[in-house]
């Protein structure tokens, strides 16, 4: 019989943990491992975390794929996104802050990656075009563009594994008057640099992790004026002077911004922080996940098998509070099923356990309730399979902290330090206000951790 055969959709975090899911079971042994094939439409891996100054089109004319912006900084504890097979203390030798900066977090993902070895799966520059399924056969077949070779590749696959992200593509809502607003008006998909905005009065419109985030970063990097205009809910923390929020805006009269609570002001630029959609323009309308950003897209068996044909695997489509290890525990279970050691039930079967999930979710009414949610989602995924035991209960107690420290103060909760659940070491403090420490580079950053910890060290216990 021939060797099955597997197409990844896509080479970041959730791509990525399908290819380590592979070769964890290569090192214990297994053989027989299907053979597998990673397209990527970037020249690089880490998906979002591959920062790109560019923003708009790639060099072959592909929408570039980064959202992510110079200075960014982890918005959540590293200690709640640890893989449980690779550790923060195994990658960097010496206890880190629970909240690293962007090329930090990079760095630890990489690490865990055989670049060399994972380079014969990968296809790089290779955007995939069109996936199809025939019923006769039972294979996807896959087109792609090669921009390497200037040619389109056509191949067949027993299973195809979506991960390509659903943070890429803006939604970018319409309000009356834009077109004559005469400054910038750009989607935080294209933020790249708060020094664009040094002295300048700013308004973002959304009221999410986005809208709190540039808003903050600009703050932190001499931006005059930020305004959070929300729709449905203010974030409705304390905000140091400089930042604001308002309600939505109804329309703009030339640099004149009009809210819904009769109130007028006048900005230099628009950042839009209005999110994301969903888009799978390589797929036909039967394969096609359509959903928004939420805990439980419907039409997933556990989160990740395409009800009506679960050989078409999702990685990664939830909102996250849990990000890598939550995809890693979606790869491994994948892993298991294509292999035949985990056997999938009939669509009744995995239809009613979704609507049950459903009903579950249908039922959280708090922030607390949601990342208990999504915990329990990664429980029952890592329950089947042998991917190493890593607490999600107690991480997810560390989110609800994270929650109350944002609370307490938007402006310092990233100088906050939790105890990895894996290792049990305790994060040292960051060992400046995190306002303060504008060089967030590796080595900067590694630097103060250092430092930081040869001191803790010297103290006594
Ligand atoms: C601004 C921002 C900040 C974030 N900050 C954090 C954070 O601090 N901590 C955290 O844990 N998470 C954060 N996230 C969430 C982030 O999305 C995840 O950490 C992670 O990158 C998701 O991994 P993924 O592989 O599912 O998707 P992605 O990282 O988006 O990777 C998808 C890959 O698919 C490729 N691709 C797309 N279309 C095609 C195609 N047609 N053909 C071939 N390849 C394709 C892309 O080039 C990309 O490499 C952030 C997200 C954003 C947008
Ligand atoms: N530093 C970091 O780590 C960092 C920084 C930024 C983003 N991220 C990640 O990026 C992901 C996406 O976050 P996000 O904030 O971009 O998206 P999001 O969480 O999906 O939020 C979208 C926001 O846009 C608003 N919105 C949508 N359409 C609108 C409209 N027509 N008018 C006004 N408001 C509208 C929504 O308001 P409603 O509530 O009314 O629907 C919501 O507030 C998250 O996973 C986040 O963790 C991380």
């Amino acid at each position: 019989m021939s060797k099955k055969r597997i197409a990844i959709l896509g080479a970041g975090p959730s791509g990525l943990a399908q290819l380590r899911a592979f070769e964890a079971a290569r090192l214990a042994g297994v053989k027989d491992l299907p053979e597998i094939v990673c397209y990527e439409k970037q020249n690089a891996i880490g998906g979002m975390w591959n920062y790109n100054w560019r923003t708009g089109l790639d060099r072959n004319g592909e929408p570039v794929h980064g959202s992510m912006y110079r200075y960014l900084w982890s918005n959540g504890p590293k200690e709640c996104l640890e893989f449980a097979d690779y550790s923060f203390d195994e990658h960097f030798g010496e206890a880190i802050p629970s909240y690293p900066p962007r090329e930090v977090l990079k760095d630890y993902i990489m690490g865990r990656i055989d670049k060399q070895d994972i380079q014969k799966y990968i296809r790089f520059e290779c955007p995939v075009r069109w996936v199809s399924f025939d019923d006769e056969t039972q294979k996807f077949t896959v087109t792609v563009m090669n921009h390497k070779t200037n040619e389109q590749e056509v191949e067949e696959f027993d299973y195809v594994v979506v991960a390509t992200g659903h943070f890429s593509t803006p939604n970018m809502p319409y309000f009356e008057g834009l077109e004559s607003f005469p400054g910038r008006v750009l989607h935080a998909h294209d933020f790249r640099d708060a020094l664009e905005f040094k002295n300048k009065d700013i308004l973002l419109i959304g009221s999410s992790y986005s809208a709190e985030d540039i808003g903050t970063q600009c703050y932190k990097y001499g931006t005059k004026s930020v305004t959070i205009s929300y729709r449905t809910q203010a974030l409705g923390y304390e905000w140091p002077d400089g930042i604001t929020e308002a309600p939505l805006v109804t329309h703009f009269e030339g640099d004149v911004a009009h809210f819904t609570d009769g109130t007028t002001q006048r900005f230099d630029a628009i950042i839009m922080c209005t999110g994301y959609l969903f888009h799978f323009p390589f797929l036909p309308d039967d394969l096609r996940l359509q959903t928004h950003n939420c805990l439980y897209p419907a039409n997933l068996y556990k989160g990740i098998y395409w009800q009506p044909n679960p050989k078409l695997i999702y990685l990664g489509m939830q909102d996250q509070y849990f990000t890598f290890n939550m995809f890693d525990a979606q790869a491994w279970h994948a892993r298991d099923v294509i292999m035949g050691d985990i056997k999938l039930p009939d669509l009744q079967t995995r239809e009613s356990d979704e609507k049950e999930w459903l009903a579950t979710y249908d039922k959280c009414s708090t922030v607390g309730d949601s990342i208990d949610f999504q915990a329990a989602y990664i429980r029952d995924l890592t329950n089947d399979t042998d991917y190493p035991e890593f607490a999600v209960e107690k991480q997810g107690d560390i989110l609800k902290q994270w929650q109350v420290d944002k609370l307490e103060n938007i402006m310092t909760f990233r100088e906050k330090a939790y105890r990895s659940t894996l290792t049990g070491t305790l994060a040292p403090e960051l060992p400046e206000p995190w306002l303060d420490v504008l060089d967030d580079s590796l080595e900067h950053f590694l630097n103060m951790a250092l430092v930081q910890s040869k001191q803790s060290k010297k103290q006594p216990q």
